[in-house]
């Protein structure tokens, strides 16, 4: 009997499953990391439970998207490698995937990519990729086409700061009109993933009703999903993003067709860099729109 089985994740699945993730994101930011990179440090318990939630809640919305391989022999049945993907109406996503460095090149990922892509019944998709020569390549023999991401970094010089004015903070009741915006943008709305993202982040909505769009922020003040129906509209919300932003920080998932970004960006005196790709197959890359690495 193959000692790996490829299967549906259950919750009984998930702390094994998250030991796996920290493991394999360790060894592969530590094999990808570039010299002027900080050094890379082990996940923290508070981001295992994020993670362990995050997926806890994929399970509950769309189980059939969530696989894993396990290594049935130890008894316990150990995770090895993880696919979680879901689908939005629409639209497939995949929000995490890795096989554990001792069990990658045999074959492992491209059977949990087979069974999420089942899943995905020829939807069209979108994730935000790693660099690690595994990952493209596995992403590419799909056919997904990889759009280089850029990313701003650096410490906001406050005294570029403009007056935003025109936002809002935003609430529940703001979900419906957001869902529309995100099917213009990237064919599906975020549906349940929007009440999630609530509960853990600080949401700012436009006021204008003709100017869409909408930011989340996470605990540090960065933009983790940005979306607008214009470049103006998401300039304003990335400038109240930087404008909450507290020491270091990060603007990610930047693609050419979002420059409105980068112009923000460096007049708050941030640094351009390159990091990953958003991954897309049968869909345009969305803009003005910032994907979230989680949600997409
Ligand atoms: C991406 C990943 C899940 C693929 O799992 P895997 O079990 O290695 O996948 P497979 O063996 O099915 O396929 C990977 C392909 O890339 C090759 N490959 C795997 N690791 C590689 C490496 N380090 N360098 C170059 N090629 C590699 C394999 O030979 C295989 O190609 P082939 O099928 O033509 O022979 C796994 O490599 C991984 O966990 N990487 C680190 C975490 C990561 O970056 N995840 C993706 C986040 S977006």
């Amino acid at each position: 009997m193959d000692p790996v089985q490829v299967r549906l994740m259950c919750a009984d699945d998930l702390a094994s499953a998250e030991r796996a993730s920290a493991l394999t994101f360790l060894d592969a930011e530590r094999s990808t990391r570039r010299v002027s990179d900080p050094e890379v440090e082990p996940r923290s318990a508070v981001a295992s439970k994020q993670w362990i939630d995050r997926m806890r809640f994929f399970l509950t919305v769309d189980p059939g998207g969530c696989w894993v391989a396990v290594k049935e022999d130890t008894g316990a049945g150990e995770v090895v490698g993880f696919a979680m993907s879901q689908n939005r109406d629409p639209l497939w996503f995949l929000a995490t995937y890795g096989v554990l460095p001792g069990h990658q090149a045999q074959g492992l990922g491209k059977r949990l990519m087979d069974a999420a892509l089942d899943h995905a019944d020829g939807r069209p998709g979108i994730f935000s990729s790693s660099v690690h020569a595994g990952a493209t390549r596995r992403y590419r023999l799909a056919g997904f086409s990889l759009h280089p991401q850029m990313r701003m970094v650096g410490t906001v010089d406050r005294s570029t700061l403009p007056p935003v004015d025109g936002l809002r903070e935003g609430r529940a009741d703001d979900f419906e009109w957001m869902d529309r915006l995100d099917r213009n943008l990237r064919g599906a709305g975020h549906g349940p993933d929007h009440g999630y993202m609530l509960g853990t982040m600080r949401l700012v909505v436009s006021r204008d009703t003709t100017k869409p769009g909408y930011v989340y922020l996470d605990d540090r003040g960065q933009a983790a999903l940005l979306a607008a129906a214009q470049p103006e509209t998401a300039q304003k919300l990335l400038w109240e993003a930087l404008a909450s932003s507290r020491g270091e920080t990060l603007v990610n998932c930047i693609t050419t067709p979002n420059e409105w970004a980068l112009d923000v960006g460096l007049a708050a005196r941030l640094d351009i860099g390159q990091e990953g790709y958003i991954a897309v197959r049968g869909m345009p890359v969305p803009a003005p729109y910032l994907a979230s690495g989680h949600f997409l």
